[in-house]
C-alpha cells in the first residue's frame, strides 16, 4: 500500500528485493519521497537500537534588520517569596525559530515559563509575526537577526549576543535549507554551496564562537544541540532513498565547495540538491560528536543531536514541487505512519533542551511510536570519528578559525 501511494508522487520509486543489513529494503528517488520515515515497526528493522530587561534598537542596514539587545544576566537562583531558592529562567538560542520545528520548540519552552528564547532568525518581521501567532508571550522571547548563509552575519550575531550580557545556557542549531529540485548550486555570501554552507558551516562557526558563552553559564545543565536527520543515516530505510548521503574523501569540502574550479559537493561529485542537504545533516551529526569528544569532559556541556520525526508540513519542503507538497503529509500520516505534527516535534526538541533525564552527551535521540525517547544508533559514516575530525579541521579553515 505504501508503494502504491509512493507511485502517486512523481519521480522514480522502486523497491529492490535485496537485503539491507539482512532485511528487505526500499530504494526510491529522494526528489519524490524526502525523508520517508517508516513506521516504528519498520524502523526497528533497520536500526540497531533500540530579568532581563531589554532595550532593543532595530536598525535597517544594508537591507537587513538588526536587533541589538542590552540586558543584564540574572543569577542562577533567586529567592521565592517563601524564602526557598528557585532556578532562574534558562536562556536558549534557537536558530531558525521563525517556522516549523524551531518555532514549535520556542513555543513549547516559552510556555513552561522557565525559558527565555532568543529566536535567531534571518527574517525579523516573519519571526515577530510567527511568535505572535504562536501565542508566545512577549516577556519570554527576544528576536535577534542571524543569517547563517553569511559568516559576517554569524559573527555580528555573536557580538550582539555578547553585548547583551545575557547568559547562554542552551544553543539549538536548528535552521536549515533543503533544495531538492535545484538544477544548479547556489552559494552563501562566502561562496560555499548553500545547503552545506548554511546548515553546517554557518552553524559550525556559530557554535564554536558561542562555546565560551556556554562555558561561562552557571545553569545546572548546559547543552549544545544540533538537529540531525534520519535522511543522513544510511542505516535506515529513509536514509537509503537515493541520492544517499556520502561525504566520500571530503575532497570537495577541502577546496571550499565553490563550484567554480571545484565541485560544489562535499564528495567532489556532480551537484545534487537533495544529496547536499543529506550531506549537511551528516556534518551536523559528526560535528555534535566531535564537540562531545573535544569538550564534554572538561566543560560538562551536554552535546546532542536528534531526529525529531517526519514533520511533513513544515517550510522545509517549500522548494519542492506542488504535487509533492500535497501528497507528502498524507503519505507520511496514513501510509508510513512516520508523520509527526509540528507541535509534537517541538515537544521532543524541548525535551532535549531541558529534560533532566536527557543529559547524556554525544547522543543522537529518536522517539518511538509512543513518543518515548531512545538513544538511536547513527550510520557508519555519521559516527566515523576520523571523518568527524577531518570535517572539523577543514571546516575550521573554511570559516576562518584556523
Ligand atoms: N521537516 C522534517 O520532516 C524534518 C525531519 C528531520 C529533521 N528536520 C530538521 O529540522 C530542522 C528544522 O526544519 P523544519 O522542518 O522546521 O523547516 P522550516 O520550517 O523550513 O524551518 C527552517 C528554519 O530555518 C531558517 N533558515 C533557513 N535558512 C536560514 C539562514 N540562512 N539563516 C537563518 N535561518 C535560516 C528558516 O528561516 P525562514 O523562516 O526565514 O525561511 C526557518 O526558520 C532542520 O534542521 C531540518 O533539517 C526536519
Amino acid at each position: 500500500m505504501a508503494l502504491q501511494a509512493a507511485a502517486l508522487v512523481p519521480s522514480a520509486f522502486s523497491v529492490p528485493k535485496e537485503n539491507l543489513q539482512g532485511k528487505s529494503s526500499a530504494s526510491f528517488r529522494d526528489s519524490s519521497l524526502f525523508g520517508v520515515s517508516f513506521s516504528e515497526q519498520l524502523k526497528a528493522d533497520f536500526t540497531n537500537s533500540s530579568a532581563v530587561r531589554c532595550k532593543r534598537e532595530y536598525n535597517l542596514r544594508n537591507g537587513a534588520v538588526r536587533a541589538q539587545v542590552t540586558a543584564s544576566a540574572p543569577s542562577v537562583t533567586r529567592a521565592a517569596p517563601d524564602g526557598k531558592k528557585t532556578l532562574r529562567k534558562g536562556s536558549v538560542i534557537i536558530t531558525g525559530a521563525s517556522s516549523g520545528l524551531g518555532l514549535a520548540t520556542a513555543k513549547a519552552l516559552a510556555e513552561t515559563g522557565k525559558w527565555h528564547v532568543i529566536m535567531a532568525c534571518r527574517d525579523f518581521l516573519k519571526a515577530e509575526r510567527a511568535a505572535k501567532s504562536a501565542g508566545i508571550s512577549k516577556e519570554n522571547y527576544t528576536i535577534m537577526h542571524l543569517d547563517l548563509a553569511s559568516l559576517d552575519s554569524v559573527r555580528q550575531f555573536v557580538d550582539n549576543f555578547k553585548r547583551s550580557e545575557r547568559s547562554l545556557d542552551v544553543l539549538v542549531c536548528n535552521a536549515a535549507v533543503y533544495l531538492p529540485t535545484a538544477k544548479e548550486p547556489t552559494f552563501t555570501a562566502e561562496g560555499f554551496e548553500l545547503s552545506v554552507g548554511t546548515n553546517h558551516l554557518g552553524h559550525f562557526l556559530l557554535a564554536r564562537l558561542l562555546l565560551d558563552e556556554l562555558k561561562k553559564s552557571d545553569y545546572p545543565s548546559k547543552r549544545l544541540i544540533i538537529v540531525g536527520s534520519i535522511t543522513g543515516n544510511t542505516n535506515t530505510l529513509a536514509g537509503n532513498v537515493p541520492p544517499k548521503a556520502n561525504l566520500g574523501d571530503l575532497r570537495g569540502l577541502a577546496v571550499g565547495l565553490n563550484g567554480l574550479n571545484s565541485s560544489a559537493m562535499i564528495d567532489g561529485g556532480d551537484f545534487d540538491g537533495a544529496k547536499a542537504y543529506k550531506d549537511s545533516k551528516v556534518c551536523n551529526m559528526l560535528t555534535m560528536q566531535e564537540f562531545h569528544r573535544r569538550f564534554h569532559e572538561d566543560t560538562g556541556i551536554v552535546f546532542a543531536s536528534l531526529y525529531p520525526g517526519c514533520i511533513a508540513t513544515t517550510g522545509l519542503f517549500r522548494e519542492h514541487i506542488p504535487l509533492f507538497r500535497l501528497l507528502f503529509p498524507p503519505f507520511q500520516k496514513y501510509i508510513t505512519k512516520g508523520y509527526v505534527s509540528e507541535e509534537e516535534s517541538g515537544k521532543r526538541l524541548a525535551q532535549v533542551v531541558s529534560d533532566p533525564s536527557l543529559t547524556k552527551s554525544g547522543v543522537y535521540w529518536s522517539w518511538n511510536k509512543d513518543s518515548a525517547s531512545f538513544e538511536n544508533q547513527l550510520s557508519q559514516e555519521a559516527s566515523d570519528a576520523e571523518k568527524a575530525r577531518k570535517v572539523w579541521e577543514i571546516s575550521e579553515k573554511l570559516v576562518g578559525l584556523a
